[in-house]
């Protein structure tokens, strides 16, 4: 088996020229700002922050819907920016996604055989019969029963068009999926069953997975790497322990502090995340989250923090460079 990454992105960035009024001209908004990372193969790297933070846009770059304004998009080995024709129809093929909003993300029109073995058609020299069955298949694995096959899309519930999205998405084998909030337009009671069934298929079929999200308690049981995104930036890369175990970046433990905890002794330590995500037309200079940061001084309202190596994940804050910001002593603060 081959080591080298499934995906490696290196200072991908994403512009978009948005008119800001009537008479107004035009400004360019940054949704991803230079966000370098690596996925090693059958594993989960999970991307979260809040809404407006760039994932959806990272998710877009990823699966070639969208080109970046700049940087290097890796698949599969192969450079995205620079690969031919056929190459490009070869990756399309191996990457694939999952979209959030099971009801918008399915052709109201077709049934679920034909939407299972649209793929197939325009991309292999399958014969119909060859199709049925690959769909037939997929369905029993993804659990949707063998009569499914001849309903429409609105006759099901979300957690099962969910189920049509997963399969449909696997029906060319691709090796990476990239799963956008796949589970949080969904009901809290079904959430569990449709990323058990994501963990399953994932083993079956050694499937990569990005994983997005805004929830950190959907993450915590999902991920092998987490990636925290603020405005565009990675601000720390980890494992799933060390982000969770011992987050640095004020951020990361901002966010960690806001998600409902069980463990009853770590109540009374949140910090607070007060203020909005600035916009991302204007961003902050220096530190992009100076401005909610209770550990900003001059240095961070002036100067960008790349990221480091702080052993064992990646941190792009300056106070946590210079050692001035002490775990212990966050817990309490406000921010
Ligand atoms: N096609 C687009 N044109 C202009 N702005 C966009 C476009 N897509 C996304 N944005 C903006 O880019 C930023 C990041 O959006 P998105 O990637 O959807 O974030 P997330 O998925 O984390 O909520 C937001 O400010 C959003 O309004
Ligand atoms: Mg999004």
């Amino acid at each position: 088996m081959s080591m080298a990454p499934i995906v490696e992105a290196v200072d991908l960035a994403r512009h978009y020229q948005v008119r800001q009024g009537l008479f107004a001209g035009s400004a360019t908004l940054k949704a991803l700002r230079g966000t370098s990372f690596s996925m090693p193969a059958g594993r989960t790297l999970a991307v979260v922050g809040e809404s407006g933070c760039g994932k959806s846009t990272l998710a877009r770059l990823v699966t070639l819907i969208e080109h970046p304004t700049s940087g290097i998009l890796r698949l599969d080995g192969i450079d995205a920016g620079t690969a031919g024709k056929s190459a490009l129809r070869e990756l399309r093929r191996k990457v694939q996604i999952v979209f959030q909003d099971p009801y918008g993300s399915l052709n109201p029109r077709k049934k679920v055989g034909a939407i299972l073995e649209e793929p197939l058609a325009i991309n292999t020299a399958m014969s119909a019969e060859e199709r049925a069955n690959a769909a037939r298949e997929m369905m029993a694995r993804v659990g949707l029963r063998p009569e499914y096959y001849y309903r429409y899309p609105h006759m099901f519930s979300g957690g099962q068009r969910q189920r049509i999205a997963i399969a449909r998405a696997l029906m060319l084998r691709p090796k990476l999926v990239v799963l956008d909030e796949p589970v949080s337009a969904l009901d809290v009671s079904i959430q569990a069953q449709v990323l058990n069934l994501l963990i399953d298929l994932q083993e079956e079929l050694t499937l990569t997975y990005l994983f997005i999200s805004h929830d950190l308690s959907v993450v915590r049981h999902f991920a092998d790497e987490v990636m925290v995104m603020y405005l565009g930036r990675a601000v720390e890369q980890g494992s799933r322990d060390a982000i969770f175990s011992a987050p640095k970046h004020p951020y990361t433990r901002a966010l960690l502090s806001s998600t409902p905890i069980a463990d009853p002794r770590r109540r009374g330590e949140r910090i607070k995340l007060v203020g909005e995500l600035p916009s991302p037309i204007a961003p902050p200079p220096g530190c992009a989250f100076h401005p909610r940061c209770a550990y900003a001084n001059e240095r961070c309202r002036a100067e960008f923090p790349e990221s480091i190596d702080t052993g064992g994940q990646l941190v792009a804050c300056h106070g946590v460079e210079e050692g001035r910001i002490d775990e212990t002593q966050s817990q309490g603060a406000t921010f």
